[in-house]
Formats: C-alpha cells, sequence, structure tokens
C-alpha cells in the first residue's frame, strides 16, 4: 500500500447526490475528516445500467479520487458497491469500503426471527450482493429481496411524503406480507430519505438498517485500524464536492440532502472524467 497519512480527506463517491446521505453520517461521526465527494450527476441513474458499464464508471472516478490524494475511498451507492468493489479493491492500492457489507452485518445483528429484507435498485438486487453478504454471515437467515425503481425518481423528484409515496411503498412491501422480515435493509443511498414513510409501511417492529450510517462506522473501523484517523484537534474537516453535471434543481436537493448549504462545489466535464484510466 502506497504511503498513506491521517491528513488526507477521505474520498466518497456515489451515482449522483444520493450518496450526500453518506457523507452526512461521515460527518456526524468523524467531524474531524477532511471530505472529497464525487457525484456522477451526468451518467446517474446505476441502478438500471449493466455491470461492464457502472464498473468502468466506478473506475474513473476511484482514479480521480485517487489524484486528488484520497486516504481510503467509500463506494456509496449501493449498486456502484455491488457490482464494482471487487474490481475497485484488486486494482486500487488503498484501503476501499462498500455499503453492503456493514449494513448486511447490521441487518444480522439485529434480526431475532432470522429473516431479512433488502430493498434496492434492480441492478443491486440481480446482482445478490447482498444475499451473498448475509449469507456469508449466516447461512441460516432468509433473505427476501424487492427491487423499487421507482423510489430514487420520488426522492430526487423531492416529491411529497404523501398518499402516492405510501401507495408505491405499499405496493412494493406486498412481497413481505406473508412472512414478515424484522429487519429490512434500505440497500440504496436514497431510501434513508423515506425512512419515515417506509416505517409506517413495514410497522414499528420492523428494525430499518440504514447502509449509508453503518458504513461510517466502518470507516472509523478501518481508519482507526490503519492509525489514519485525523486527530489534529480544532481542525474541523473540510469538505469538497465534484459533479459531472448540474442538474435542474442541482443546488436545492443537494442542500436539502446534506442539511446544509453545499461548500465548494466543482464541475468536472465529462471528457476529463473518461480520460481516466
Ligand atoms: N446511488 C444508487 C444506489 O444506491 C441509486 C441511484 C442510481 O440508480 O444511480 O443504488
Amino acid at each position: 500500500m502506497s504511503e498513506l497519512n491521517s491528513g488526507q480527506a477521505i474520498g466518497v463517491f456515489d451515482s449522483g447526490l444520493g450518496g450526500i446521505s453518506v457523507v452526512r453520517a461521515l460527518i456526524e461521526l468523524l467531524p474531524n475528516e477532511h471530505l472529497i465527494y464525487f457525484g456522477d450527476t451526468a451518467r446517474v441513474p446505476y441502478g438500471s445500467k449493466s455491470k461492464d458499464t457502472v464498473i468502468r464508471f466506478a473506475h474513473q472516478i476511484s482514479s480521480f479520487l485517487l489524484e486528488k490524494q484520497v486516504k481510503m475511498i467509500v463506494v456509496a451507492c449501493n449498486t456502484a458497491s455491488a457490482v464494482a468493489l471487487e474490481h475497485l479493491q484488486q486494482n486500487f492500492d488503498i484501503p476501499i469500503v462498500g455499503v453492503i457489507d456493514p449494513g448486511s452485518q447490521a441487518a444480522v445483528k439485529a434480526t431475532r426471527n432470522k429473516h431479512i429484507g433488502v430493498i434496492g435498485t434492480a441492478s443491486t438486487i440481480r446482482s445478490g450482493a447482498y444475499l451473498s453478504a448475509i449469507h456469508a454471515l449466516d447461512p441460516e437467515t432468509r433473505v427476501t429481496n424487492q427491487p423499487c425503481p421507482l423510489l430514487v425518481p420520488l426522492v430526487e423528484e423531492d416529491w411529497p411524503h404523501d398518499g402516492v409515496v405510501t401507495q408505491v411503498l405499499q405496493s412494493y412491501m406486498k412481497i413481505f406480507d406473508l412472512e414478515k422480515p424484522d429487519a429490512l435493509i434500505l440497500g440504496c443511498t436514497h431510501y434513508p430519505y423515506l425512512k419515515s414513510v417506509i416505517q409506517e409501511v413495514m410497522g414499528e417492529a420492523v428494525r430499518l438498517v440504514d447502509s449509508g450510517e453503518e458504513t461510517a462506522t466502518e470507516v472509523q473501523k478501518v481508519l482507526s485500524g490503519l492509525n489514519l484517523l485525523n486527530a489534529e484537534v480544532g481542525d474541523p474537516g473540510k469538505h469538497k464536492f465534484y459533479v459531472s453535471d448540474y442538474p435542474q434543481k442541482f443546488e436545492e436537493t443537494a442542500t436539502r440532502f446534506l442539511g446544509r448549504p453545499l461548500e465548494n462545489l466543482f464541475k468536472v466535464e465529462l471528457e476529463v472524467l473518461e480520460s481516466y484510466k
């Protein structure tokens, strides 16, 4: 592994803005850490794209982040974690953490009836990544998967939490009616923004597992194990945000996702990104 030091930033990337839910969790848990976020807003969504395409995009973004001298990469996107994490870990010489393993560990710990539900994009569910990760931890645990492709656009649109959202969720969650899991993995960057409605539809007894939050704890563990936590006292983390496009309503959505205005926002041209090997 190349020479890394604790003062370097953590790189975080997602297909778009949803990964800011992971940034939020990281800022809360590790306020000293400098963060560099990349949101591939020009090429979102990843959830409906092929594995090869998502691997190529994830590789380019990781090369970009490495050039920015990050000490670690967090793959905040569930879809990219599901299909590209292994490729990235084999091709880049710094610690790389995805959201699938931390989410699975928390769910296995949380379930009492040994039945876990997983919701995510079509690609994440098709990859079977959560299923494999859960079964690697406990082969006895039953896993019920449900792709929910309509949820990302509803969150992106900032659709109010009204009857439409409830109806869409009720329809997706029907699969859990017969035998109910007691833990549900929110296997997509966007789903934490719907947490309250999902909880209402699933019922209070079901524990919702936010993979992003669990990942922040994993990042802390990995950095601490490598002695790479930024211990500078009085050195509040600086945060930089890069995107591949400024979509309509961008500032508004980003500010809402982070809970405060984005500082240091830059655009990277797609041709530049595509030149990274
Ligand atoms: N970031 C993606 C994920 O967590 C959701 C949005 C997309 O489809 O790109 O799976």
